[in-house]
């Protein structure tokens, strides 16, 4: 069994393939010149480097809005590109199938788009998974069997919960507010309550503190001082940055805990004894998971590999298209 797996995220595109697991891992970014805007120039990291320091005559594109497509042209450009880097020529020695995710809230008009994009982008055969059926099918759990689950994605532009049970959805909530949007909220925090702009790239970092900060500890940003416009450098406290990011973090826990609403008794009790899993990069924010815990009253699991898990599970599906097609139905 051949073929790509596909996570087109609002922040990052992960490809996996059977043979050789996750082969492409990068922003979704691209960058193309302003005159000629459906050819990328360049995609992934080098394309995201230049986050506030685009020269004239170029732009940077982000094909991928809260999960779903927000141009067709662009989109396609970029899927064409991602493909291409994935599956260089000869290696498939035909055009590849594909399975791809999207937000379980996706509209059928979205995954219309998403199909159509596959295919003029150099695909043969689509499938599309929902993403918390993929990232559970990477986390090892079977979403086939007669037992309640309950995935937790919190993505860089949407976090969606899921319950599904025996190839369905029990119950499902999301909201537009994840990763990014906690990012805007450090820029925002910074700007207010310390009179230094920072870009967009450093406000991101900081909001992930580096991986080996442990409470109490400090990260250094540097911006330019809102006052005197002077490049200052500024050292803030991880715990500070947790309470800054209390608002938004409170209402992507208050989308996802309403979800509990509609889930039957006997469901709970199966997600009580296995946990809620978390996937998707927001989950990893310091103290987001005991938020989680607190709100729902459950046991919460991280995914090991929150990132890639969804492409791994998407690219697991490629030999289970009964989990394709149960899905696609909902
Ligand atoms: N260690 C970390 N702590 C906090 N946030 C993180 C961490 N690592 C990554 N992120 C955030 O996770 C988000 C990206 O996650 P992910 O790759 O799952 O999103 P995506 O799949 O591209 O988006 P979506 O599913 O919404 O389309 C970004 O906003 C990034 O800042
Ligand atoms: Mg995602």
């Amino acid at each position: 069994m051949s073929g790509l797996g596909i996570d087109l995220g609002t922040a990052n595109t992960v490809v996996g393939t059977p043979e050789d697991g996750i082969v492409l891992n990068e922003p979704s970014f691209m960058l193309v010149r302003t005159k000629e805007p459906h050819r990328a120039l360049a995609i992934g990291q080098e394309a995201r480097s230049l986050v506030g320091r685009t020269p004239i005559g170029i732009t940077q594109v982000r094909p991928m809005r809260a999960g779903v497509i927000v141009d067709l042209e662009s989109a396609k450009a970029f899927v064409s590109a991602v493909i291409k880097q994935a599956s260089p020529y000869g290696h498939f020695g035909r055009r590849p199938t594909a399975v791809i995710s999207v937000p379980e809230g996706a509209t059928p008009l979205e995954r219309r788009a998403l199909l159509e994009v596959g295919h003029e982008a150099g695909l043969r055969k689509v499938g599309l998974i929902p993403e918390p059926v993929a990232g559970a099918v990477g986390c090892g759990i079977n979403p086939m069997e007669p037992r309640a689950h309950l995935v937790v994605n919190i993505g860089g532009g949407t976090s969606e919960v899921t319950a599904v049970c025996f190839g369905g959805v029990i119950s499902h909530r999301s909201c537009r507010i994840a990763g990014d949007e906690l990012t805007t909220a450090l820029h925002h925090y910074l700007r207010e309550e310390h009179q230094i702009i920072v870009g967009d790239l450093t406000a991101e970092r900081a909001k992930m503190g580096t991986p080996d900060t442990e409470e109490g500890q400090s990260v250094v940003v540097e911006g330019l001082d809102a006052v005197t416009g002077r490049a200052r450098l500024l050292s803030l406290d991880v715990d500070e940055i947790v309470e800054a990011l209390r608002p938004t973090t409170a209402s992507i826990v208050q989308t996802l805990t309403s979800c509990l609403e509609d889930l039957p008794p006997q469901a709970i009790g199966d997600v009580m004894s296995e946990g809620v899993l978390a996937i998707g990069g927001g989950s990893m924010l310091r103290g987001l998971s005991q938020l989680l815990e607190d709100a729902f009253g459950l046991p919460v699991k991280t995914a090991e590999r929150p990132l890639t898990c969804v492409a791994e599970g998407a690219t697991a599906c490629l030999a289970h298209p009964e989990v394709v097609a149960a899905y696609s139905n909902n």
